[in-house]
């Protein structure tokens, strides 16, 4: 199959490549995935970079790319609630950096994997598993309900889109951080849009004067602002910064998990959930997709369609 790959860490792109590589062995309980979209997310050139070596076993060469959108093309032994041909996707992470889903084929534990919503295409469905399952994952752990008011660090990126969207859906009052391009379809996904930057608390306090009752924080840095909104006994939680631990907050790193995915799927059939797109691109493209990822200023997913 063809596949991106790099035989070792790198600051920039130069070891990617694209070429052929052996398929995938299949094991006793996974479904072999032709895949057909996969994201691009801020994890992947983290990796790449050699950022999560002290936490995560690599092993050269890597094949980059964690989440997945495709047809079943073959299943182990062990996999009776999927058939060949089905429309699936997952987040595909694996406890080994090694096997990913910038490829034609992608091998994935069947507990990781969802039915394809009806509602999206492809490409969205390639953007949702990872940003959605975090925004989900957050959200749960904060426990918000419709009595909420919610501060989200990020609205306009991967991952504060979709809580947005999830948050608005639960019936909570959701205010939301981004640049002033990105305010309008903030209040189209159901957030009160705010600036971020200096006197990020100020203009937060003065939308709600008591404060909020919970901060998602999908930015990173974020820690001074948060804790001078929130009233008293509000919650909050960071993907992005574990120093929120120290302050009675979450630290939330996502966990594959198919059945939560698939109430993501329920919320996109359901119109209550859709995935924005920055764009798509070729396995050639790759780095081109990591760049623009690092400058952290897109509005919706980046998307390789092998
Ligand atoms: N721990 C986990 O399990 C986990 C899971 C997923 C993601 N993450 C992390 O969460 C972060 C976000 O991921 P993502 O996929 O959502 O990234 P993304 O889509 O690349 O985020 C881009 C967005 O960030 C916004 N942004 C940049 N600086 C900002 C700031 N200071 N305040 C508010 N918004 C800002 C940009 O909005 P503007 O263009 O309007 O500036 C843009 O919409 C990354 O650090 C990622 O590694 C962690």
């Amino acid at each position: 199959m063809r596949a991106v790959s790099y035989d070792s860490y790198a600051e920039d792109n130069s070891r990617l490549t694209v070429g052929e590589v052996n398929d995938p062995k299949l094991g006793p309980s996974q479904v072999l995935i032709e895949v057909r979209a996969a994201a691009v997310n801020p994890v992947d050139w983290k990796i790449m970079r050699g950022g999560l070596d002290g936490m995560m076993m690599t092993v050269f060469p890597v094949i980059p790319g964690w989440d997945v959108a495709g047809v079943v093309h073959a299943l182990g032994p062990d996999v009776p609630e999927f058939s060949v041909g089905d429309e699936v996707m997952a987040y595909a992470r694996k406890d080994v950096v090694h096997a990913g889903t910038f490829a034609e084929l992608v091998a994935v534990s069947a507990v990781a994997v969802a039915r394809k919503p009806a509602a999206l295409d492809w490409p969205q469905a390639g953007g949702l598993p990872l940003a959605g399952l975090t925004a989900l994952r957050t959200l749960d752990r904060l426990g918000v309900v419709s009595s909420d008011t919610v501060l989200i660090h990020g609205a306009a990126g991967g991952v504060g889109s979709m809580a947005v969207q999830i948050a608005h859906g639960r019936g909570a009052r959701v205010l939301g951080t981004a640049s002033a391009g990105n305010h309008a379809r903030l209040r189209e996904l159901g957030a009160e849009p705010i600036a971020y930057g200096e006197g990020l608390a100020d203009r937060v306090l003065e939308l709600a004067p008591g404060g909020v009752t919970a901060v998602a924080d999908f930015v990173g840095g974020q820690l001074q602002s948060t804790l001078a909104v929130l009233a008293a006994a509000g919650r909050h939680a960071s993907v992005a910064d574990p120093a929120v631990e120290d302050h009675r907050g979450a630290w939330i790193w996502v966990r594959p998990d198919g059945a939560k995915l698939a109430e993501l799927a329920d919320l996109c059939d359901r119109a209550a959930l859709t995935v924005d797109l920055a764009g798509t691109f070729g396995l050639e493209d790759v780095g081109t997709a990591f760049d623009l990822s690092k400058a952290a200023h897109t509005r919706g997913k980046l998307v390789i369609v092998p």
